[in-house]
Order: structure tokens, then C-alpha cells, then sequence
């Protein structure tokens, strides 16, 4: 029998896919530490990983492992260094997990522009007719910039959306030719600085790595408009928080959305939990039923396909 972890509970359908696959034998692991994830993982030929940080350490012990199938597309908890030099495969899930995202990109945008949180607790709290009188600075979409950092699967998903809205959409992305950034109705832009300056609404939806950790810093938000807002549902760290949270209580800028932070959950004393001009969700951009429910499937046939020998060369990350 091929021993298969589910490391960290994934919805029903992926884990019911595995259970009942005739050639597996699946343990799923819910404690996540350090210590357990030692101990345990050596005795398994696949991985499955939602949450959980599966280091060089760790995969020093699993001599037996040949795969892990990230249930998600970002992979900076796994130390693919370590993957490469021992030609373990890493995969991903690249054809599901888009639109959630793409939406909740959407939702925040719509959050921060329509005031939403303000006027559902006006209602609430017997202000219907005051609050015609109080100052709020709502805006519309239609004619806005929007400045998409990252055109992979999300950004490509985003541009649909924001064209939806008559908005007119900018793409950064040295890694994306301009005629694919053309064909989905973009305008690419070469230099972000110049990406920055022109933005009401900047979306990031790249990779963390080396190069776009702190993509984001004062500086850089210094260019943008007074009225700019930035939405970050990659990874924390690609937008530097304290520099965030200055930027919007010095009204450099003007609003946030933020999916993901540097630590997470974030502490409870993390300026940003405060900060009234930032819309926040708990890393959920994928909180659908819909997106769980095929992330999990996608995540669960990858490794079959996999032990199968008919792997979609979409779904491996080139290492
Ligand atoms: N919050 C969530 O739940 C959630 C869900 C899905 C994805 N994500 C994050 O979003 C990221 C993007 O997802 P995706 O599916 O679109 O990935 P993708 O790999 O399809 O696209 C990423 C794009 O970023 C570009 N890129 C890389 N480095 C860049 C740089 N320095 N400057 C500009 N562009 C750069 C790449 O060329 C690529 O086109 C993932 O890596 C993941 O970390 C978060």
C-alpha cells in the first residue's frame, strides 16, 4: 500500500477521494508542530499540505517520500531547495484556485469604495437618516486605474472582473509577455514605479520570494495617490505592514485590504486589527464552498495521478 498524509484537514470530498482509493492508506494529521510533523511524516510515501511548514529537517527524516501535493498554489512553507535536491515532486493546485480569490480581490475593493462596514452599522444603530449628513468619501470604479501586480492565474481572473466594472486595468509583470497582457484587454507596465504613480487601486497577486518580499515599502507608497488603495491577498511581508499602517494613518494613501500578514493569525497587537482604514479577513480568499470543495479534489487527484504515472504538467511546479 502507498502510505498517504493529509497534512492539515482539507474538505470531505478531496479526503474521500483519497480514503477510497483502492492503493492508499491515508492518516490525515491535524497537530501541525514541528515535533509531530517529525515524527510522523517518515512513514509516508505522499503528502498532502494545506497548513503546516514542512522544512529541510523534517524532509531530511522522509526517506520514503516522493511527493507533496500542496492543497493551494503558493508553496513558501515547504523548502523546495531540499525538494529539488532530492527530485521529490511538488505540486499544486493551478486550475481552482483562482476565481475565489479573483473575487474576494473584489469584494475588498467594493468593501473599502462603498463603505460598506459604515453604513451597516449606521442602519444598525438608528442612523438611516443621519447619515446622509455625516462625510463619507465613497467612490465609484467606473474609470478608476487599477494597477494588477502578478498576471498569473489570479491577475487574469482579476482583469475580467475589473473590465466588468469599466475600470481600466494596468499590468506588472516582467515574467508576462505584453501581447498575453494585450490579449485580456491590459495595458502592461514595464516600470512599477510608473505602475505606482498612476493607480487608485493596486492588487497584488504575485509569489512571495526573495524579490518581492517588501515589494511594498513607505517609499513606494509615498509615489501612489493620496486616494490610493492596496489590496494584498498573496502573502504577508510583500506589503511591509508597519510601513502600511503609517501610510494609511498618515493619510499618504487611503485604504487597505489585506488577506494574509506577516504572522498569522496576526498578534492581537498589530496596529493593522485597529486601524479603521484597513479591511481584513483571516487568510479565507479561498473560503468558498466552491473552492474548498475542488481545491480538495484537485489536491487528492494530483497525488493519484501522480502514483498513476499520468500527472497534468500544469499541476508541477518547475523546481
Ligand atoms: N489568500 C489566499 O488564500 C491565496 C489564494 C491563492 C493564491 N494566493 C497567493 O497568490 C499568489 C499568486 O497566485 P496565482 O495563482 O496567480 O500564481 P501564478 O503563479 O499563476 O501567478 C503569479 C504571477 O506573479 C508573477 N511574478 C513573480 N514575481 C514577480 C515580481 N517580482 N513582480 C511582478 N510579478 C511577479 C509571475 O510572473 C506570475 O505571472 C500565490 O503565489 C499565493 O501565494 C493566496
Amino acid at each position: 500500500m502507498v502510505k498517504i498524509a493529509i497534512v492539515d484537514k482539507m474538505n470531505q470530498d478531496g479526503i474521500d477521494l483519497l480514503k477510497n482509493y483502492p492503493k492508499f492508506e491515508c492518516e490525515i494529521i491535524e497537530d501541525l508542530s514541528k515535533k509531530n510533523l517529525m515524527s510522523k511524516l517518515p512513514a509516508f510515501d505522499g503528502i498532502t499540505l494545506r497548513r503546516g511548514k514542512i522544512d529541510a529537517e523534517i524532509l531530511e527524516k522522509c526517506k520514503k517520500l516522493k511527493v507533496i501535493s500542496r492543497h493551494g498554489v503558493g508553496f513558501d512553507n515547504v523548502d523546495i531547495k531540499f525538494l529539488k535536491k532530492k527530485n521529490i515532486k511538488l505540486l499544486v493546485t493551478a486550475t481552482t484556485t483562482s476565481i475565489s480569490p479573483a473575487e474576494h480581490i473584489m469584494f475588498m475593493i467594493m468593501n473599502i469604495s462603498k463603505g460598506i462596514d459604515f453604513f451597516d452599522k449606521a442602519v444598525r444603530n438608528g442612523e438611516f437618516g443621519s447619515v446622509m449628513h455625516l462625510k463619507h468619501d465613497n467612490f465609484e470604479l467606473s474609470n478608476k486605474k487599477v494597477l494588477i501586480i502578478g498576471f498569473g492565474r489570479i491577475g487574469k481572473k482579476l482583469i475580467k472582473r475589473c473590465l466588468g466594472f469599466e475600470m481600466k486595468v494596468y499590468a506588472y509583470d516582467p515574467y508576462v509577455e505584453k501581447k498575453v497582457i494585450d490579449s485580456f484587454g491590459g495595458i502592461k507596465v514595464d516600470d512599477l514605479a510608473d505602475g505606482l504613480k498612476k493607480a487608485d487601486i493596486i492588487s497584488l497577486s504575485v509569489p512571495l520570494t526573495k524579490e518581492t518580499k517588501n515589494m511594498l515599502t513607505l517609499d513606494k507608497m509615498k509615489m501612489m495617490k493620496k486616494n490610493a488603495i492596496i489590496i494584498n491577498i498573496s502573502r504577508g511581508g510583500i506589503v511591509n505592514e508597519k510601513d502600511l499602517n503609517d501610510a494609511l494613518n498618515e493619510k499618504i494613501i487611503y485604504g487597505a485590504g489585506l488577506d494574509v500578514f506577516e504572522k498569522e493569525p496576526p498578534d492581537n497587537n498589530n496596529p493593522l486589527l485597529k486601524n479603521k482604514r484597513a479591511v481584513l479577513s483571516p487568510h479565507a480568499a479561498t473560503f468558498t464552498q466552491e473552492c474548498l470543495s475542488k481545491m480538495s479534489i484537485e489536491t487528492a487527484q494530483n497525488i493519484i495521478d501522480f502514483f498513476e504515472d499520468k500527472l497534468n504538467k500544469n499541476a508541477v511546479v518547475k523546481i
